[in-house]
């Protein structure tokens, strides 16, 4: 039997592929590429010393998912694909709704007529907007999405949330990810982002090569104590284990479960600037500009539903994380297209 990892040449996915196979899983892998490489899955090789099973596929494409399911067996699906650019979604959002909504209505549709009935799905911290408190729990209320792809990620998992709720045959784990970063500790396998980086990490580590001459830093106004935004950074390998910690509570039948993966302690941009700066050796220059739209001052996680439930908890601290995002980007200046 093998796990299905939709999405998996992708950041996250590729991770968590390599935990996966480190714990001993089968994997199966699909993807249709449309932002990641295939390249990808040789380094994951190279690492785990296991081969891959990769199919090029896109999850809305209903007759190869029935052929995929009817050679392969599979027991769980991990479900990463999907877009994720927040500034794309407010420009294309009917490709964001059909790619990410229908995508995953036609994966379900195929699963359950194949009796598979387990998935983890990635969600996002984005489903909780601008909390009115922190630390958020995953009680804390859900907000309405300022952007598309939240929107997504939240209407998805209402979906999943009445299909369990219909037909308790289904195990289903939402993980809420904080912000992921970091890269494998070989420098083997990392995020890529196609063009100019619109999170802080890649744009930090794409200044410390030389490709970018500064960080901006949106705002220095808000009410934290050196008034740049706040946020709860994990370590992608951590996260990625996340994923094989879930598989445990679908063996164990939870139903329904949400937990959020963060490590419960926020740190500002520049701390963020200054923490990498340490890390890596390398100075970043950065200009203070105006706030980005959108974005909100403080967001970080009660992760303690997820240690008690699934006996996961982050053990990579910041400097791992910016020690490694640095190593990755160093070793591949030009992601897998070097
Ligand atoms: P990514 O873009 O690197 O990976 C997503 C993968 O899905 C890509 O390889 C892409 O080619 C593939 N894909 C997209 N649409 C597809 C389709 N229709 N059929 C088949 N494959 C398709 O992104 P990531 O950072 O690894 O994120 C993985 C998942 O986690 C996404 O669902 C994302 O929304 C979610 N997430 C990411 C973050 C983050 O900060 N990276 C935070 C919260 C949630
Ligand atoms: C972004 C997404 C969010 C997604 C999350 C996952 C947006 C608006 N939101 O959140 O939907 O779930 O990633 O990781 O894109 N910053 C700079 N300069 C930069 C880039 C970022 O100062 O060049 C600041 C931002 O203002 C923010 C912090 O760095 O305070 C983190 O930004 P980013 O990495 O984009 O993540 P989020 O905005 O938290």
């Amino acid at each position: 039997m093998s796990i299905l990892v939709t999405g998996g040449t992708g950041f996250i996915g590729s991770h968590t592929v390599v935990e996966l196979q480190n714990a001993g899983y089968d994997v199966v892998v699909i993807d249709n590429l449309s932002n990641s490489s295939e390249k990808c899955l040789k380094r994951v090789e190279e690492i785990t010393g296991k081969p891959v099973k990769f199919y090029k596929l896109d999850i809305r494409d209903r007759e190869g998912l029935e052929e995929l399911f009817n050679k392969e067996s599979i027991e769980s699906c991990i479900h990463f694909a999907g877009l994720k650019a927040v500034g794309e979604s407010t420009q294309k959002p009917w490709e964001y709704y059909e790619n990410n909504i229908s995508g995953t209505l036609i994966l379900v549709d195929v699963m359950r007529k194949h009796g598979v009935k387990n998935l983890i799905f990635s969600s996002s911290s984005t489903v909780y907007g601008d909390p009115d408190s922190v630390p958020v729990t995953e009680e804390t209320p859900k907000k309405w999405c300022t952007n598309p792809y939240g929107s997504t990620k939240s209407m998805q998992e209402t979906i999943f949330t009445d299909i369990q709720k219909a037909d308790p045959e289904w195990n289903i784990v939402l993980l809420r990810y904080f912000n992921p970063i970091g890269a494998h500790p070989s420098g083997k396998i990392g995020e890529d982002p196609n063009g100019i980086p619109l999170n802080l990490l890649p744009y930090i580590t794409q200044v410390a090569v030389g490709k970018r001459p500064f960080l901006n830093v949106y705002g220095n106004d808000y009410p934290t104590p050196d008034g740049t935004g706040i946020r709860d950074y994990i370590h992608v390998v951590d996260l990625a284990i996340g994923h094989v910690k879930a598989l445990d509570r679908i063996k164990a039948k939870c139903g329904l479960a949400v937990y959020n993966l963060g490590t419960g302690k926020g740190y500002s941009v520049l701390e963020i600037v200054k923490n990498f700066e340490e890390a890596s050796g390398v100075k970043i220059p950065y200009e203070i500009c105006p706030r980005r739209p959108g974005d909100i001052a403080e967001n970080y996680s009660d992760p303690s539903k997820a240690l008690r439930e699934m006996g996961w908890k982050a053990e990579r601290g910041i400097k791992e994380m910016c020690a490694d995002s640095w190593n990755w980007q160093k070793n591949n200046p030009d992601g897998y297209g070097a």
